[in-house]
């Protein structure tokens, strides 16, 4: 399967954080919003994943990511040069994709929760059509918003419904056979003039082929719209962090845990940071799973 992570947009709701800066980039608590979608993928075991976002901002995510062999997977780069939807970048990624099945991610959404890594890796292994996530939100008229029958197959995706048919919003996290290409090639821009993957999404409903898992209580599902809610993410991922002393969305972690790197990789990565507690934490992993580390 391959990945692609979604970090374009012009990030208006957050300016002034936005001027120079992509969104995706900014801190949430201590890295890059964009470690926690590319975490999702490589839980999933994903490893050769494009990341696409404006021309503007392109070189900004090769220089913090680059070409992701430090952490045992492979990243490539696209450009949406305008934003022309989410589904675009089944289009712009359409050669990257090839006959594969595909994870898309938005850039700027967050996933955590218990059990989270078995629930996409049975969804993996259960794929045919589209796997989509639901999450329960108090506001679902800022959302696509899906409607499932007993057995979780969708029966209807509405975009941003003013009298929504559920409470579960479609989150940021598709996961589609190999023909979605021909699927987006084939949807025409929407009233906002969008490609939306809504669109997409629907297209495998109608073939009674789109199913709908919902991440229930105990689940956190963030976005980072606002000042607000970029704030309150990080916050999550801090009080959990220093709560547990385990660190969420750690990409480094994760390719060890995953059999990307070894631990002396994983080692070396931390005592690049080794100032910082985010270094420490790698390197004492690294020493916890490994007989020998060098010093
Ligand atoms: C997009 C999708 C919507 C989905 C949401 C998740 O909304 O169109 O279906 O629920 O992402 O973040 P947008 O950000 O384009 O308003």
């Amino acid at each position: 399967m391959k990945g692609i992570i979604l970090a374009g947009g012009s990030g208006t709701r957050l300016r002034p954080l936005t001027g120079t800066v992509s969104k995706q980039l900014l801190p949430v608590y201590d890295k890059p919003m964009i470690y926690y979608p590319l975490s999702v993928l490589m839980l999933a075991g994903v490893k050769e994943i494009l990341v696409i976002s404006s021309t503007h901002h392109l070189e900004m995510f090769r220089s913090t990511l680059g070409d992701g062999s430090r952490l045992g997977v492979s990243l490539s780069y696209a450009e949406q040069e305008e934003p022309n939807g989410i589904a675009e970048a089944l289009l712009i990624g359409a050669d990257f994709i090839g006959d594969e099945q595909v994870a898309l991610i938005l850039g700027d959404n967050i996933f955590h929760g218990p059990g989270f890594s078995a629930i996409l890796h049975e969804s993996i292994r259960q794929l045919d059509g589209c796997a989509l996530f639901g999450y329960p939100v108090k506001d679902p008229q800022r959302y696509g918003v899906g409607e499932t029958d007993a057995e979780g197959r969708l029966l209807s995706i509405e975009e941003k419904p003013a009298v929504p048919r559920s409470n579960l919003a479609v989150t940021g996290l598709y996961l589609y056979d190999s023909d979605v290409v021909n699927i987006a090639k084939n949807i025409t821009p929407s009233a906002r003039g969008e490609l939306e993957i809504t669109d997409v999404n629907n297209a495998y409903v109608a073939q009674g082929r789109a199913r709908l898992t919902a991440l229930g209580r105990g689940f956190a599902w963030l976005d980072m719209g606002t000042h607000d809610a970029l704030l309150q993410a990080g916050q999550y991922v801090q009080l959990l962090s220093h709560r547990q002393g385990e660190r969420i969305a750690c990409v480094e972690e994760i390719a060890l845990h995953m059999g990307f790197i070894s631990a002396e990789e994983c080692h070396r990565l931390g005592r690049e940071m080794a100032s910082t507690s985010y270094g420490r934490y790698l390197m004492d992993l690294a020493a916890r799973s490994a007989a020998v580390v060098p010093a």
